[in-house]
């Protein structure tokens, strides 16, 4: 497979360091958990993280694997095993790799908000440009990418090529 660089590492890291400002901004030195999706946004989290401590430290950090099971029945269910830590009453910026039809993000929020935290803040690292965002307001994104598949920086093909620094896209 031959891998076509979409995004470099140097435009990642000033992304972040800009949306690190943001997001310390608007919470107002509120602390709040980062409720980081696994496997996909492992590395998103923890460069956000670290810029973000330029900022403040007021912030927790905890991962919850999601497993999607759309790709087989269509059923539209996200599953997972790990409990929530306790969120009510807490503000929360949870954080995906990218919106893709984004049944994965929407799924969970609306779990999340059962558990009447105070703010829900929504952060990812990709958009893809023919996603419909409007049912679910993502607070924050790095990139808009056109509609191509697209591994590094934590997101794999077959559990592949996270590692990458880049973001880059797929080709036969
Ligand atoms: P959703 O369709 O928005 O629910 O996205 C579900 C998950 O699919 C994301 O969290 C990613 O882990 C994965 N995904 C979607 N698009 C891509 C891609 O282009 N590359 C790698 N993973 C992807
Ligand atoms: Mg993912």
């Amino acid at each position: 497979m031959k891998i076509r660089k979409l995004i470099d590492k140097k435009s990642i890291s000033i992304k972040i360091s800009k949306l690190a400002k943001k997001i310390y901004i608007d919470f107002k030195n509120q602390s709040f958990i980062i409720l980081s999706i696994l496997n996909g946004s492992f590395i998103f989290t923890a460069d956000l993280s670290r810029a973000l401590s330029e900022y403040t430290n007021n912030f927790q950090v905890c991962f919850i694997r999601l497993k999607s099971y759309d790709n087989f029945n269509s059923t539209g269910k996200v599953l997972w095993n790990d409990s929530l830590p306790d969120i009510k009453g807490k503000n929360l910026l949870i954080i995906d790799d990218i919106f893709d039809t984004g049944l994965t993000l929407k799924t969970f929020c609306n779990s999340v908000r059962e558990q009447q935290p105070e703010i829900v803040k929504t952060a990812v690292l990709l958009i893809k440009e023919k996603s419909e965002v409007d049912e679910i307001a993502i607070d924050y994104h790095c990139f808009k990418i056109p509609d191509k598949f697209v591994v590094g920086y934590g997101l794999d093909y077959n559990e592949q090529y996270r590692g990458l620094p880049y973001i880059g896209v797929l080709e036969q």
